[in-house]
């Protein structure tokens, strides 16, 4: 079996970048690990940017964003009792930002893919990658008790943080960047209509929540919890309790609360490894980067590095020209680094970290105070939140 591009992992990232080689005319073959159903199971983010939208839309597979995703033009941010807005699209030339979740851009992608007739091995077992440092790159794995080997041009690693790719590549050849908080998100999904129209951050001596949303029926709500917790722990009546006592009045008052469909904790991390490119595999999205999710970066991440891996794919078949693909690697990693800074910062500031005690409380409520009064950090915080351009080389 043989392909151009062969792609480890059906996430948003080999999903995105398999549909944009297809309308180029690049073959591609996808394999994943797990089962469609599960993929499609997977809660996680849920606000897209301006540059992923964009994306979407080049690969074709907009028409259902644009129909019942929901635009929001601005957010909350909730400290001291108070809730102060921050107009994104006034602080920003008019740039917004989308609510539309991660699992219906996947089902999308998928129902494309499958239209297509385009081939993508789920459920495939001990997945293999070989040879990416020479000119026959190859992925071998077993699917449906048989064995496969796949034989193809390059090599997509878009396997998430626990994928094979990074894993395969020598140690010497790749640095790797780490930062582990002592947190996670417990988050709850629910068919209640949202507590508000806009998202709203929450910093409270009692900890970090958010208000998110899915749809005008459906609210996605996270809460900090320490990594030691247990989601068993958490009825959903403990969970609507907790969340109660880091909102204000207004909310609270609002509040719609209900059986929750999906309840899970995620931790919180954040990690680089440099660079993206080794040989014939490139890594892209969660396997070669991770951000912690206040800011809703990591879905847009991955988009932003598909921009830039397909660009450089259809260079080399179109015009025979290696350049995108050298400047891969830098061209996303410069992107990276600064919406780690920003998710860092973001997560720096709206969390409780006990060993900070009331002083690092009152730290973080003044620079919210500032940060609500001046229009340049505000300008900053929106300017990120929205997305910052992509690079043209
Ligand atoms: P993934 O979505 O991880 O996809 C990788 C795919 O590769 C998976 O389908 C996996 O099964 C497959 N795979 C793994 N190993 C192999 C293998 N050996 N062989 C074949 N296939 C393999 N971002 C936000 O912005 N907001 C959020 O609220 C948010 N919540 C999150 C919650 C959780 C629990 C997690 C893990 C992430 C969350 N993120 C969030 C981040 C966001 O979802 C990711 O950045 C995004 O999914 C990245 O897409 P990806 O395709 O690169 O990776
Ligand atoms: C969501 C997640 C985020 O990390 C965020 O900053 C905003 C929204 C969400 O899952 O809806």
């Amino acid at each position: 079996m043989r392909t151009q591009v062969a792609i480890i992992g059906a996430g948003p990232s080999g999903l995105l970048l398999g549909q944009l080689l297809y309308k180029a005319g690049i073959d591609n073959i996808i394999i994943e690990r797990q089962s469609g159903e599960y993929v499609l199971g997977r809660i996680r983010a849920g606000i897209l940017e301006q540059v992923t939208m964009d994306l979407v839309d080049q690969a074709g597979v907009g028409q259902r964003m644009h129909e019942e995703g929901l635009v929001h033009e601005g957010i909350e941010l909730l400290f001291g009792g108070q809730r102060h807005r921050i107009d994104l699209s006034a602080l920003t030339d008019g740039k917004k930002v989308m609510v539309y979740g991660q699992t219906e851009l996947t089902r999308d992608l998928m129902q494309a893919r499958q239209d297509a007739g385009l081939t993508t091995y789920y459920s495939a077992a001990n997945v293999r990658v070989h040879g990416f440092d020479g000119q026959t790159p190859s992925v071998t794995f077993e699917h449906e008790g048989q064995s496969h080997t796949l034989e193809c041009d390059f090599i997509a690693g878009c396997d998430g943080f626990h994928g094979v790719c990074r894993a395969s590549v020598p140690q010497g050849a790749i640095t790797e960047y780490e930062k582990v908080y002592p947190f996670g998100w417990l988050g709850l999904l629910s068919d209640t209509p949202p507590v508000s129209d806009e998202l709203i951050y929450a910093n409270t001596p009692r900890g970090f929540a958010l208000c998110s949303q899915r749809s005008l029926t459906r609210s996605r709500y996270y809460l900090q919890v320490p990594l030691s917790d247990k989601v068993e722990n958490w009825s959903d009546d403990a969970f609507w309790a907790e969340l109660r006592k880091r909102l204000d009045g207004e909310a609270n008052e609002r509040l719609v609360t209900g059986a929750s469909l999906e309840k899970s904790i995620a931790p919180l991390r954040s990690f680089v490894a440099e660079p993206l490119r080794f040989g014939r595999m490139f890594l892209a999205g969660d396997a070669g980067h991770i951000v912690p999710p206040t800011g809703a970066k990591g879905l847009n991440l991955a988009a932003s590095d598909v921009a830039y891996l397909s660009q450089g794919f259809i260079e080399y078949y179109s015009e025979k020209s290696q350049a995108g693909l050298d400047h891969y690697s830098q061209r996303a990693l410069a992107r990276i680094w600064k919406a780690e800074r920003f998710s860092w910062w973001f997560t720096s500031m709206m969390h409780h970290f006990p060993e900070e005690g009331a002083f690092g409380q009152r730290m973080q409520e003044a620079e919210l105070a500032y940060l609500v009064q001046s229009h340049a950090a505000s300008t900053a915080l929106a300017e990120n939140y929205v997305g910052l351009p992509m690079q043209a080389r």
